[in-house]
């Protein structure tokens, strides 16, 4: 459904309540420093923080990056949510109560929002019900098998809020909807019952397993992971998706994880519950595990926000056997691996165990694994070890073959600082030694890596990272901005009817008006819209009238925009083909912020050294190349309306 337009008093009442500190040492570490905070900046790589955080101001400022804002912002920008997603998610947390602009939306806003309480609810309940089925007899079974199989204490019973769901075909059933008086409907919803074929009646969909909750990261349960005790087929039952439970979004135990993750500046991917569980419960906490899917990018995405260096250690099985399936679980994130966006390493337990047996072995397996954590290898020296695994490379075909896949490797990498090291380092390999050699090899590598990256990219320039970047003209040295600005304020003063989308493209897209008289207005115009009762000004006469009133106020700053009240002929023409003036102002607002970004990027990119440094320089590379690309793919929109008017 399409997010409705808030009232502003929600969102004043949000801002309110909503503190910037509570709301960011959610996902950043904070430490009190004088009156403020300070952390690593979760917007750009940094060893030392210049995060700072202002309880007083209600605000974060970075001094590396430039990145401000108040919590909101913050939210938008951390979790790519829009303004009012953001706002309707704080109101919830806070217990704001939600107000739309359009009366008829208000109700299905408040339906909306309080049938989304009761799912959690219905969650809630549930697991209750079977924490406490685990205490009754019918659940003995299974809390011995946590006991003596998994060795669990009750403490880490109790944390991850383990419990049983029983035999029968219906008690689940029975408890929510008729001792409880649940809808029907919110219970099947959330994947607890199912309706039976014949078409009367529901039934449990979890019967006799042993039930492990599945959190969101606020610590609601959204969802289960039912293990069978004995032969019931399969192993693991988990819900099916739901409004609430998107596998491909959620990470196990993510909710008892983010903490020891900034700490830690590393998150481990397990395979499964009981792996996550025992780590945890040996005090490993920076640990998370998928819903029995393969890895997504979102998941992978959603970790990056709390390791500072982006570093993920997968202790997937990837013995003999497991190899295919570990590439198959990791296939989805190829881009992010490739385009250095992450620190991917690999752990493998000896004997292909995994973390869970492997912890149960010996009492200081705890601290092996911290040891085996510290020493897991680069996911890509990793593949290239693996390759070279049991090969004679004296053997003239062998050789060829360990070489080929090299280069085919290397080819992907999107980095060329990347490949020329690993290019050097598989010659270094491949030479033994020989330093003749080496030189050779070298050159035989480099020349293959290009020409198979020609062969494999012709035709598909996007994935091919320019040589040197060709830079566009800076939009705001090139007085495209004033213009820009100005109709877009012109069009908001002048059409009404293109008020709610102005506000909505400024906010959703976070845009600021640069130059400061426009910001002036902007705020004057802001304040007048919040103060006025509803319907009030409306109306171009009155909006400018009470702009106008300003003057005696602000009469320097007002003597600056005093053009606004007078149209000139060649304004009309904006007004004639308004939704793209909107558009492409907006594109050039946004390429202002990019070419900031680039330029910060740029400058760290030079600092940087390709040796020392060579992953913090590939991660200003790649950032560099984002803003480029979409400071190119604004071109065009910008261009379409705004050239011919200056
Ligand atoms: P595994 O079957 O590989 O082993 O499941 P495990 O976790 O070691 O199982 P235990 O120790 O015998 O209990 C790994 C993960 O794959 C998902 C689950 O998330 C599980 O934790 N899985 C597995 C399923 O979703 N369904 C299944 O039938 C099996
Ligand atoms: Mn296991």
């Amino acid at each position: 459904m399409k997010t409705p337009r808030l009232h502003p008093e929600t969102i004043e009442e949000v801002k309110q309540r909503a503190d910037v500190v509570d709301v960011i040492s959610e996902s950043v570490v904070l430490r009190k420093r004088g009156k403020d905070y300070v952390g690593l900046c979760p917007f750009h790589q940094e060893k030392t923080p210049s995060f700072t955080v202002s309880p007083s101001k209600q605000m974060y400022y970075c001094f590396g990056c430039g990145a401000s804002g108040n919590a909101i912002k913050f939210l938008m920008e951390v979790g790519k949510q829009s303004f009012s997603e953001v706002v309707l998610d704080l109101a919830r947390r806070y217990q704001v109560s939600v107000r739309s602009l359009e009366p008829e939306q208000r109700q299905q806003l408040q339906r909306q929002i309080s049938e989304q309480e009761q799912l959690y609810e219905i969650l809630a309940l549930a697991a209750s019900f079977y924490k406490h089925a685990l205490r009754q007899p019918q659940g003995l079974v299974a809390l011995k098998y946590l006991q003596s199989q998994r060795l669990l204490s009750e403490a880490m019973i109790q944390e991850f809020q383990l419990g049983y769901a029983p035999s029968g075909w219906d008690t689940l059933y029975r408890y929510l909807v008729e001792q409880k008086g649940k809808p029907v409907g919110h219970v099947e919803q959330v994947g607890l019952i199912k309706l039976r074929k014949s078409g009367n009646g529901y039934y449990d969909y979890f019967r006799d397993r042993l039930m492990i909750p599945i959190c969101d990261t606020r610590g609601r349960v959204i969802g289960f992971g039912g293990r069978s005790l004995g032969e019931q087929q399969p192993k693991y039952l988990n819900s099916p998706e739901t409004k609430l439970f998107d596998k491909s979004k959620i990470l196990f135990a993510l909710d008892k994880a983010y903490g020891a993750i900034s700490k830690q500046d590393q998150a481990v991917i397990v395979e499964g519950y009981f792996d996550a569980i025992a780590l945890h419960a040996v005090g490993i906490k920076h640990v998370v595990a998928p819903l029995g899917t393969a890895l997504s990018q979102e998941q992978v995405l959603q970790l990056l926000r709390y390791t500072e260096s982006k570093q993920i250690v997968l202790n997937f099985d990837a013995d003999a056997a497991g190899t295919k399936a570990f590439e198959r679980a990791i296939e989805k994130i190829y881009p992010l691996v490739y385009g250095g966006k992450v620190q991917l390493r690999t752990l493998n337990l000896p004997d292909g165990k995994d973390a869970d047996e492997f912890l149960k072995e010996h009492a200081d397996s705890a601290d092996k694994y911290w040891q085996l954590l510290k020493e897991a290898p680069f996911w890509l020296d990793w593949k290239i070890e693996q390759l070279l695994g049991g090969q004679n490379l004296q053997d003239v075909s062998q050789f060829q073959r360990v070489a080929q896949e090299m280069v085919k490797l290397i080819s992907k990498l999107d980095h060329p600082n990347t490949r020329n090291y690993y290019i050097s380092r598989c010659a270094q390999l491949l030479s033994r030694g020989d330093a003749q050699d080496l030189k050779q090899l070298q050159e035989n590598l480099n020349s293959q890596v290009s020409k198979y990256r020609k062969w494999k990219l012709k035709g598909s320039e996007n994935t091919n990272l320019p040589q040197s970047f060709q830079l566009l003209p800076t939009t705001s040295e090139s007085n495209l901005l004033e213009p820009a600005e100005a109709s877009l304020l012109r069009i908001y003063i002048y059409c009404p009817e293109y008020r709610a989308q102005i506000i909505r493209i400024l906010e959703e897209q976070d845009l600021l008006f640069s130059l400061s008289h426009h910001r002036f207005l902007w705020q004057k115009i802001l304040e007048l819209q919040d103060s006025a009762k509803e319907g009030q000004n409306d109306t171009v006469e009155s909006l400018i009238s009470l702009l106008q009133d300003l003057s005696i106020e602000f009469p320097e700053q007002m003597k600056k925009v005093a053009h606004f009240f007078h149209l000139d002929e060649i304004h009309f023409e904006d007004f004639s083909r308004t939704p793209l003036v909107i558009r492409a102002a907006a594109a050039c607002l946004e390429q202002v912020a990019y070419q900031k970004r680039r330029q910060y990027c740029l400058k760290q990119w030079e600092k940087l050294d390709y040796v020392a440094d060579f992953r913090a320089k590939q991660y200003y590379w790649q950032q560099l190349y984002e803003a480029e690309r979409r400071l190119k793919e604004l071109e065009p929109i910008r261009r379409a309306s705004l050239s011919d008017l200056v």
